[in-house]
């Protein structure tokens, strides 16, 4: 399982068996979704609250299986499930990990708006070496900011 960014990734025969088998959580506090397009399982992602409410901070995570990479899905999925973590769920703060080699990684968040915050030094190995954390979070003000404010309501608006 992909939680939170890091981890070894499923193949997606795997993903399918799990989404077949329903062991998909879609509870607030732990969202773990599949990423369909044209009835295909393409990848998946997740968003953690394992804070308590006054936080208002989840973990983010996505992977796009290989085939599918490089095509703005995941840039898509992402945008669409943080609008609904930002807007719907009321989170103030999404945040996320990544290995320092994931460059393909790091330009989309970076492109998404999200800011570097630090890094968890030697906490991975791979590849014969240790390697870094990265930390990235992004603030809902800053989404907003970035990516333009949800729809407003229209209740109280005068009917023309
Ligand atoms: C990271 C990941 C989710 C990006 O999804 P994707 O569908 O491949 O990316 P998109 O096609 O939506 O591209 C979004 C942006 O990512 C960057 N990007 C995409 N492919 C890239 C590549 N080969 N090299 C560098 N940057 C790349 C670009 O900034 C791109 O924007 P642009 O096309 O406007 O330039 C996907 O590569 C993936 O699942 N990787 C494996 C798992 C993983 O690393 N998950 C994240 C760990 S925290």
């Amino acid at each position: 399982m992909f939680y939170g960014g890091l981890g070894v990734p499923e193949s997606l025969s795997k993903l399918q068996r799990r989404y077949d088998d329903r062991e998909f959580d879609v509870t607030d506090r732990s969202l773990h979704l599949v990423i369909e397009t044209e009835d295909k399982i393409i990848g998946q992602m997740s968003l953690n609250n394992d804070e308590n409410l006054p936080s208002r901070a989840a973990t983010f995570g996505i992977l796009i299986g290989a085939g599918y990479l490089g095509q703005g899905y995941g840039a898509e999925a992402s945008g669409l499930l943080l609008n609904y973590a930002f807007a719907v769920l009321g989170y103030h703060k999404v945040n996320l990990d990544l290995f320092e080699y994931n460059v393909r990684a790091r330009a989309m968040y970076e492109k998404l708006g999200f800011v570097h915050e630090g890094r968890r030094r030697e906490n991975h190995w791979s590849r014969g070496r240790f390697w870094d954390d990265i930390l990235m979070g992004i603030t809902a003000e800053e989404w907003w900011a970035k990516h333009g404010l949800p729809p407003q309501p229209e209740i109280g608006r005068e009917r023309g």
